[in-house]
């Protein structure tokens, strides 16, 4: 495949009053619930990203019509729990854990068996932590050699388990929840405890299809055999997707931005809470809930960022920010220290040491360790090559430090970013990064 580069000049400050893309966790979930639902649901706000669009394509391959996006609407015809068909062919989800994870639970319910294969990424990430409580559950599961997809599933009868999560992952607790509404309401109820909060997006979800799903403190209950009744979903703009625009902002001299409708759902605001700790000046405005998410308009200014210990309860609730706080790490006075985050090394990319080596050749000080990162802020960043590893969230968290830099910021390796945020380096040049984009 050809190089997609990323050429950010240096300096600038970032200034506008805009809205990012749609929520790529609430995207798919929208898909893969209307789906299944009975009678019809909207979307608007919807995701035009690979990874949602890919979860997309999976679901009208086994039958469920499903609207072409415009302007972020689609309709789906749901085809209730047990309408969806055998694809043809093995089910392409390209880079996305999400769809993979969450998709495995749903299919390993059904009376037909599924093929789940993705990218050279995708195709590297562990999925015997689906696989294995799902096996407890009776499904008929195999990975290729080391846990790891191509995932061939083959009908099986489920039933309920208990379930104690070794990491907080929402992917694995989503997983189970769908696999959950195939068991069988006489056999009991599926518990799922949570080690720490993850995002929750899919048990508020089901709550508006209809279907009861209990949280007591740590453990999630559900039991099978219900309906989801279709409804209308109104997807808030992507906390991740904006985060960029969080951390260029408060870095750069002179910015001042509105990110508007903007999902504040406790769950995902661990990015909030780090960067005001870190000395941030950020506003939240307008508070509302859409669909039982809340949102509001995010206004940040530049800051005067300073070092800080990131507090370990706050790592799943920014788990896929790190890219761009690495960013401000680096900007701020003093030293930032990130433990318990291992979790980082199996996303897209490794991306501690992908943002450590990119890290290293801006000149900035730190000190990898297995479970995080220890970053000496204050310099700023020189310039030079960095290579994303195909990896959306560092080609974006990169673009915003050349704001910083003091020569220019060579990206490769960035056709990913459409993954999550069509049309980033277009919304980035406009609102104040100097960013030439070129195909190799
Ligand atoms: C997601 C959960 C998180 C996150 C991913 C999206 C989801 O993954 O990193 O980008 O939509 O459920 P984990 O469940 O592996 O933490």
């Amino acid at each position: 495949m050809s190089d997609l580069v990323f050429t950010v000049q240096p300096g600038g400050r970032l200034s506008g009053d805009f809205r990012v893309p749609g929520d790529k966790s609430i995207s798919h979930r929208s898909i893969i619930l209307g789906s299944i639902a009975e009678g019809d649901t909207t979307v608007e706000g919807f995701l035009e990203g690979e990874d949602s669009l890919a979860t997309l394509k999976a679901f009208r391959a086994m039958g469920v019509e499903i609207d072409d996006v415009v302007g972020g609407r689609t309709h789906i015809r749901g085809v209730g729990l047990h309408g969806l068909r055998e694809a043809g062919s093995p089910l392409d989800l390209g880079n996305s854990g999400t769809a993979m994870r969450l998709m495995c639970g749903l299919l390993a319910g059904q009376a037909f068996p599924s093929t789940l294969i993705g990218d050279k990424s995708l195709s590297s990430r562990p999925m015997g932590r689906v696989a294995n409580p799902l096996r407890d559950m009776g499904a008929q599961i195999s990975l290729r050699e080391g846990g790891l997809a191509p995932i061939n599933i083959q009908p099986g009868k489920l039933h309920p388990i208990i379930y104690d999560m070794p990491v907080a992952s929402a992917q694995i607790k989503s997983c189970l929840l769908l696999a959950a509404l195939y068991t069988d309401p006489a056999d009991g109820n599926t518990v799922i405890s949570e080690p720490a909060p993850c995002r929750d997006h899919t048990e508020r979800m089901l709550r508006g299809f209809g279907y009861d799903v209990a949280t007591e403190g740590a453990r999630i209950s559900i039991t099978g055999g219900g309906t989801l009744r279709g409804c209308h979903i109104d997807v808030p703009a992507d906390i991740s997707s904006a985060a960029f625009f969080l951390v260029g902002a408060s870095i750069a001299e002179g910015s001042d931005v509105l990110l508007r409708h903007v999902g504040i759902n406790p769950t995902r605001i661990g990015v909030i809470n780090i960067l005001r700790q870190m000395g941030a000046d950020l506003t939240l405005e307008n508070h509302h809930e859409v669909g039982g998410e809340p949102v509001a308009d995010i206004r940040v200014r530049h800051a005067r960022l300073k070092g800080i210990d990131i507090p370990v309860d706050q790592v799943p609730l920014a788990i896929d920010e790190f890219p761009a706080l690495f960013i401000a790490a680096a900007c701020a006075e003093g030293t930032t220290v990130l433990s318990g985050a291992e979790e980082l090394r199996v996303k897209e990319s490794d991306r501690i040491q992908v943002m450590a080596d990119g890290l290293a050749v801006l000149g900035v000080q730190h000190e990898v360790r297995a479970d995080g990162i220890v970053i000496e802020g204050g310099s700023g960043f020189g310039g030079g090559e960095i290579n994303s590893h195909g990896d959306h969230r560092i080609a974006m968290a990169f673009t915003m430090a050349a704001l910083r830099a003091e020569k220019p910021i060579v990206i490769h390796d960035c056709h990913n970013v459409a993954t999550s945020f069509p049309g980033f380096s277009a919304l980035a040049g406009s609102v104040g990064v100097s960013l030439q984009v070129a195909e190799n």
